[in-house]
């Protein structure tokens, strides 16, 4: 087989998101590295290219490459590169043809989805298909849920290098501060919401990408939200850990040399007290259910941005934050490690930088052969462990992790 023409094609490139990505490509990859920007509209990706060369015009411009989503484009297109990186939602109405395309042809492949249900369906259809072509496949790469992935691992490798012990669980307080959704991400949620019901997000399934036998016993859940942990203080319930809790616990089930047998993950956010922890679950209650009635999802659509469009990031960046810290306790109960992420800035700009980086790694890997070595399938962001860890550091992300004592 010919090598590929490219390290990185981005797929949905001239979305709002593909739009981040590629500019953090073209500020930071080093002007040797050989990408391509690829989408349905010509006219768009010259617009894209055009603006690119705006940021930095010391560099050439991305190759440009038109595609449709039709099986026979999509395989062409994924045989010319090392990794592909998709943007194109919503996932689970277009991004199939795109997974099966990497998995069978075995090229790498990373995205931005959060779709959950979508995610669990296709683990079972293409991990295999994967594994056996080598392709390492690598959905929810970006904000959800690359930080508490990462996280959780650092915390589990830390207790099992200092202990030689699995984890037994690990507790995360999560906060998302927002002040503003890309068109794509809030369409997205409405018409996932619209596909799967709000059944996976009233009453979650945490291990719903682990496969059957590995489940251990449910985590802890209050009826009501709220929760006192001794190292985090009040905790309540926190729509992002519905996503980022069934990708942990994969990473968990794929590696119980690192993890453990009976790991659970379970993310919650912070409180300043109970009242507040109780009157947050109930609000957030009240949105999903309200989401299940379309004129409330009409109306979220008719005040949410168009599909290709959102907030200025740069502006957004003063206002926004991303903080997760987690406490992990040892199997036998004897030894905790707590760790943190941060991140302050634009949420959109961090997804960017988390996928972006992470496609920078399976391009190495894919050079040294090292993929080989990793082994393929639909996996999670920590599989690529320190590697992604140490480029996080160098774009901004702060994760810090220590044991708390015996
Ligand atoms: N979890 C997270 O942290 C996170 C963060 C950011 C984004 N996301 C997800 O990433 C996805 C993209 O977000 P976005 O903000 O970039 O959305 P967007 O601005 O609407 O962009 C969507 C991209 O997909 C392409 N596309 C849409 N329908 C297509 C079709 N039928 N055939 C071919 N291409 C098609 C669009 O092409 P055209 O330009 O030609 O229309 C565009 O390039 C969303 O599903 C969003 O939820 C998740």
């Amino acid at each position: 087989m010919p090598p590929p023409d490219f390290d990185i094609i981005i797929l949905g490139a001239t979305g709002y998101t593909g739009t981040i990505t590629a500019e953090h490509i073209t500020s930071n990859f080093p002007s040797t590295f050989s990408w391509a920007i690829a989408g349905r509209s010509l006219s768009r990706l010259h617009k894209l290219s055009a603006h690119l060369q705006t940021i930095r015009s010391d560099r050439s411009p991305p190759t440009i490459l038109q595609s449709s989503l039709d099986r026979e484009d999509l395989h062409a297109l994924v045989k010319r590169t090392k990794v592909v990186m998709n943007v194109v939602g919503p996932y689970n109405r277009y991004s199939e043809p795109v997974l099966e395309a990497c998995a069978s042809e075995g090229t790498h492949y990373v995205d931005f989805s959060t779709e959950t249900p979508w995610i669990a369906s296709m683990i079972p259809r293409y991990h295999e298909m994967a594994k056996k072509s080598g392709a390492i496949m690598i959905p929810a790469a970006s904000n959800s849920s690359s930080p508490p992935d990462l996280l959780a691992w650092l915390i589990a490798s830390k207790i099992r290098e200092t202990t030689g012990r699995g984890t037994k669980e690990i507790v995360a307080s999560g906060q998302l501060n927002m002040a503003g959704m890309g068109g794509g991400s809030a369409h997205t949620v409405l018409d996932v919401v619209q596909r799967y019901g709000i059944g996976w997000m009233w009453k979650p399934d945490p291990f719903c990408m682990v496969p059957r036998p590995q489940r251990p016993a449910t985590p802890y859940r209050s009826p009501i939200g709220y929760q006192k942990h001794e190292d985090l203080g009040i905790l309540t319930t926190n729509l992002p850990g519905i996503s980022n809790m069934a990708i942990v616990n994969r990473s968990a089930a794929l590696h119980p040399e690192i993890y453990g047998a009976d790991f659970t993950y379970t993310e919650l956010a912070p409180a300043p007290n109970a009242p507040v922890a109780i009157f947050t679950h109930m609000l957030l209650k009240l949105v999903i259910l309200l989401l299940a009635f379309p004129p409330f999802r009409f109306l979220v659509r008719s005040l949410s941005y168009e599909p290709g469009s959102g907030p200025a990031w740069h502006e957004m960046g003063k206002k926004e934050s991303v903080m997760i810290d987690a406490v992990g306790v040892s199997e036998d109960g004897k030894t905790k490690a707590k760790g943190r992420f941060a991140w302050k800035g634009a949420v959109a700009h961090v997804s960017a930088i988390l996928v972006a980086e992470a496609a920078g790694v399976l391009v190495g890997w894919r050079e040294k052969g090292e993929g080989e070595r990793a082994g393929g399938g639909m996996v999670t962001p920590s599989k690529l462990g320190e590697e992604l860890v140490e480029r996080l550091r160098g774009a901004g992300c702060l994760f810090e992790v220590e044991v708390l004592g015996d």
